[in-house]
């Protein structure tokens, strides 16, 4: 293997842990030895010593073995050498000849770029004239890694450089989304399991959802991130790659030509947008200042190092896609990924139509079904899902929201790895099902490019609209909700936690909760809730601050984060007896009233807590009310002494 950007990060981090990991698990073939090329003048025995101090920094498993590391060490070697100088090339050519005759290496090579796209022409080409994209004997293959083009012309001309210089089967692009296990594992379930891919049709299917939230901002990144944005850095590549697996008709056999090829039609299938469907489909944000998931200060995009003041990069981008083919005419594809966000996770959603409501009529305490939902926990979770209802126990027919999840831990051990692992192992091996053909590069941009073009045309005025650590912007969530549909969050312990009044329930309740609470946005000045009208829903505060109105408009309280509202009405059954305005963009937690008055049943010391603040706060606010009091006396006995 030829390593071009040998002393870089990429090499460090990520590449010599994931051969050392292969070395470990015995899948690195006893004749490899590794040629690393950079400009940084150092020796073989130099880049050895580097190597072996960062892979401790770097290893990914617990128990670092010497003796594979020693073994793998011995076959490093290097050269110090500019990419536009022949002489670097002519130097390799021996080297490698060198190693070959000495390993038996039979003549295979394969080039790793791990260097900026600018580099793979130039590199290629002196490749090519040293004659070394060639062999007589054994294989000769090239690694490239993204960015593939900053838009639709770049991609197809860096494609034309690389197949000047290769043959397409020689290519090999990562994407190292694919190299994910639970990526990977999206054919294995739909396309091993007989009772679910019947139903993945538009017969069966409401939609679709895929989102990938990161915690993080642009991490040091910002020159590169100011030319690419999110569109470009996860949705064009990784997302399309994920959204094919999802999408894709079964392949006749696991050859990649044949899923590169299903892959390449369903791409082709999906709806181009014109200017006013970009518009009305997609969704522009970018993160303001704000805090980190740990609570302390984050900066916004724009103050980021490399970033222009007034930046108009997109860090946040949610679409609604179609597929126009027979399988999935009609079905929304709902897509959104963001940076700065408050959690990480990656999930896709599966939801199925709901079923006829017709028998549960006339039942005591059903008042709606809820539709099945499928969920790939890609990461950090990595489950599989699946989201029913259950009668709960008791005399009557009443349903609970439940579910059954496969966990990867519980049931498979495998060491933490870099995910190149796989990815290196199926080059090596000449298998390109991991890695993207020309044509889907292509198609990918033919669908990214007219939403590029009409932002560009369009620049954004409200950015940032976002603080980094929240929910996004509220427009993504409008923009599934006005067709009657929420985003999938998955709200799991760590988050649930963060919510004061919830810490101290036990992990029954926990669970439960999770399922149950929708995200929710406010901006400044809008209405969470308005006198008068009937209450359906309450409120967990986690970010900005409420105003709470009187029948006059006038203030007369202000909540912050950790406090919640709107319980009073449910608890009465009776209208709002209050407005509740945002003071500042706020991110809510929601329960529906049904979820609200089952949890109350079921958790008597959680409906403890809750109805003795709000008897509290009740009192105080508004004015002392006799049903009310008579309500939540009924529920929980007399009011304590203090109330
Ligand atoms: C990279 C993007 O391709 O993927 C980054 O350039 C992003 O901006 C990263 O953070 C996310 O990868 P993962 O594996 O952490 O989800």
């Amino acid at each position: 293997m030829v390593l071009f950007g040998a002393s870089g990060d990429l090499a460090k981090r990520l590449l010599v842990p994931a051969l050392y990991n292969l070395a470990c698990d015995g899948l690195l073939p006893k004749r490899f030895a590794l040629v690393g090329v950079a400009m940084d003048e150092l020796t073989s025995e130099q880049f050895r010593e580097r190597m072996s101090r960062d892979i401790r920094r770097f290893a990914t498993r617990r128990q670092f073995d010497e003796d594979v590391w020693r073994d793998l060490e011995a076959r490093l070697h290097y050269t110090a050498g500019r990419f536009d100088d022949a002489a670097t090339f002519t130097r390799l050519a021996s080297i490698v000849a060198t190693i070959d005759a000495e390993r038996e290496v039979g003549g295979n090579v394969l080039y790793y770029l791990a260097v900026p796209p600018p580099l793979f022409g130039v590199i290629s080409a002196q490749l090519a004239r040293a004659g070394q994209t060639t062999a007589d004997r054994g294989w000769r293959r090239v690694i490239v890694e993204k960015p593939f083009g900053h838009d639709l012309p770049s991609a197809m001309a860096l494609s034309r450089e690389l197949l000047t210089h290769w043959r397409e089967e020689q290519i090999y692009r990562i994407d190292h989304y694919l190299g994910k296990e639970t990526v990977q594992n999206l054919l294995a379930f739909r396309f091993s399991s007989g009772i679910f891919e019947p139903l993945w049709t538009r017969h069966h299917v409401d939609h679709l959802q895929i989102t990938v939230a990161e915690s993080v901002g642009v991490e040091g990144r910002g020159h590169y991130y100011e030319g690419a944005g999110v569109l470009r850095d996860m949705i064009q590549n990784h997302m399309l790659q994920m959204l094919a697996y999802l999408c894709m008709e079964p392949p006749s056999s696991f050859k990649p030509e044949a899923i590169r090829n299903e892959k390449a039609k369903v791409l082709e299938a999906l709806r181009i947008m014109r200017p006013e469907d970009v518009l009305d489909n997609t969704v522009r944000g970018q993160y303001g200042p704000g805090k980190r998931v740990d609570g302390t200060d984050a900066v916004g995009y724009r103050q980021e190092p490399d970033v222009d003041p007034g930046s108009g990069t997109e860090t946040f981008a949610a679409l609604k896609v179609f597929i126009d083919n027979w399988r999935w005419a009609g079905v929304p594809i709902y897509l959104r990924s963001g940076k700065a966000l408050w959690r990480r996770g990656t999930e896709i959603l599966v939801q199925f139509r709901k079923a006829p409501e017709v028998l549960f009529r006339d039942t005591p305490a059903v008042e709606h079904l809820e539709a099945n939902q499928l969920i790939f926990h890609i990461q950090p979770d990595e489950e599989i899902e699946l989201r029913f209802q259950a009668k709960r126990p008791g005399p009557e027919m009443s349903l609970q929201k439940v579910n059954m999840r496969f966990d990867y831990r519980e049931t498979f051990t495998a060491s933490r790895a870099t995910g190149y692992e796989v990815l290196l192992h199926q080059c090596m091996q000449g298998d390109t099902m991991l890695f993207s053909r020309t044509d889907l590069v292509e198609l990918a941009w033919r669908i990214a490019q007219p939403i590029l073009d009409a932002w560009a045309a369009n620049p954004p005025r409200n950015f940032p609209n976002y603080p980094a650590g929240s929910w996004g912007p509220k427009a993504a969530f409008d923009l599934i909700e006005r067709d009657g549909r929420t985003w999938l969050e998955a709200v799991n312990r760590g988050v649930i936690e963060t919510v004061p009044l919830f810490q101290a329930c036990d992990g029954i309740f926990q669970h439960n909760i999770a399922m149950v609470l929708k995200p929710e946005v406010v901006d400044a000045g809008d209405f969470v809730i308005r006198k008068g009208d009937v209450g359906h829903k309450m409120y967990f505060l986690v970010r900005g601050e409420v105003e709470v109105l009187d029948g006059d408009g006038r203030i007369i309280n202000t909540l912050g984060p950790g406090s919640f509202f709107g319980e009073t009405a449910l608890i009465l059954a009776a209208p709002r007896t209050a407005s509740i305005r945002g003071r500042q963009r706020c991110d809510l937690f929601v329960l529906d009233r049904d979820d609200f008055n089952r949890v109350l049943r079921d958790h008597p010391q959680f409906a403890q807590s809750i109805l003795e603040a709000s008897r509290a706060r009740y009192q105080v606010t508004v004015s002392a009310d006799q049903a009310f009091d008579r309500q939540v006396t009924a529920m929980l006995g007399p009011p304590k002494v203090e109330a």
